[in-house]
């Protein structure tokens, strides 16, 4: 069912992803001290590097369009080679990651001019990162920045009705009962286990996995990203109720994301038992959410998916009401904090 989810909208249109995710570069601008602190320090360059031909290679999981993957980067080889003083014979690669769908003919189309802005080659890694995208111990330090959020699929048995964990009405776990938030908790376990099991295969021995993600103190409580689900839930099941739209179209939608609790992510980091967990810190992400800019962001982010759903005409009627009615969206307007954590493994 990989084919619920869709990436971000591509392209540098006015609703395009390049254009609306600033919310996801703040988050990534506050760990960049961090980033820099954990490859000065907790990077074995010598031991990382025996094997790799002075070849360093860098992954982004998850890089979508737009600047933040290139800061990103930038932020990580120039903190390398602060390390190896500069060592002229080392080169950089990006591999940039991504499932198919995601836009990289944009991508790197804005690609920094190599030589000039960029000192790195760049590659381009399609596929879901919940698989095996690299060879054996080829990755020096594997990155990523808002992405593991995303489930691999729809857990099982949210859309089958009379399933225990039937999600009718609903289109998230938020203010939905306990079994299906497990549902989605068990999810997260399948996908988790994957992805450390194959970055455990992919990232050389010594080499990092720097990641950050939205999270919960603890399970009881909601993340407040989750309250654009509800505020789209609600226009949904407004659709429903003036009869532009079949309740079953609702009843049969999920959207495929979860904010795990920070014990949970320790967790699962540790069942894997190949990575030592260098730093697990928090991550506060505070300031203003303009209401306009929040619809935005939130269609960058999900029209795909949407409209993979409920086709574009009506996608097109979910974000006009979204704008009409933008002074419902939790967040809106005020000063809110949106937590996440930066984490930072080593490969034993
Ligand atoms: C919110 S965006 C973050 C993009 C970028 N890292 C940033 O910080 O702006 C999440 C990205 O993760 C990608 N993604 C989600 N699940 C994925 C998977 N299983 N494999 C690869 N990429 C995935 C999405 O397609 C999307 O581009």
């Amino acid at each position: 069912m990989a084919e619920s989810i869709s990436p971000m909208n591509g392209g540098s249109g006015t609703y395009s992803y390049a254009r609306n995710s600033t919310w996801q570069r703040k988050g990534a601008l506050i760990v960049e001290d961090a980033i820099k602190e954990a490859v000065m320090e907790s990077l074995d360059l010598p031991k990382v590097l025996c094997d790799s031909n002075n070849t360093f290679v860098v992954a982004d999981l998850g890089c979508s369009v737009g600047p933040n993957t290139f800061y990103a980067m930038d932020t990580i080889i120039e903190a390398v080679q602060r390390k190896c003083n500069n060592n002229s014979s080392l080169e950089f690669q990006v591999a940039f990651n991504d499932r198919i769908g995601n836009d990289f003919n944009t991508l790197f189309a804005s690609l920094p001019e190599h030589g000039r802005n960029r000192n790195y080659f760049a590659a381009a890694v399609p596929g879901s990162f919940y698989g095996r995208l690299f060879p054996s111990s080829s990755i020096q330090i594997a990155y990523s920045s808002a992405s593991l959020n995303w489930l691999s699929k729809v857990p099982e048995g949210l859309t089958v009705e009379g399933s225990p964990v039937w999600n009718a009405a609903k289109i998230h776990y938020s203010g939905a009962p306990d079994a299906v938030a497990r549902a989605y908790e068990d999810q997260l376990e399948e996908d988790m286990e994957v992805f450390f099991r194959c970055r455990a295969r992919e990232i050389a021995a010594r080499g990092l996995m720097l990641f950050n993600m939205a999270v919960v103190p603890s399970r009881d409580v909601q993340h407040r990203m989750a309250s654009m689900f509800t505020f789209i839930e609600s226009i949904l099941i407004d659709m429903v109720n003036e009869g532009v739209l079949a309740q079953e179209r609702v009843d049969s939608f999920n959207i495929p994301i979860v904010f795990p609790c920070v014990d949970q992510v320790r967790r699962l980091i540790e069942k894997n038992k190949c990575f030592e967990i260098v730093k697990m810190e928090k991550v506060e992400i505070a300031g203003k959410r303009d209401s306009k800019i929040s619809v935005m962001h939130i269609r960058a982010g999900l029209e795909g998916t949407l409209s993979h759903h409920f086709g574009s005409e009506t996608v097109e009627q979910i974000f006009e009401r979204a704008i009409q009615q933008q002074h419902n969206l939790k967040f809106n307007q005020i000063d809110i904090s949106s937590t996440g954590i930066f984490v930072v493994l080593r490969r034993n």
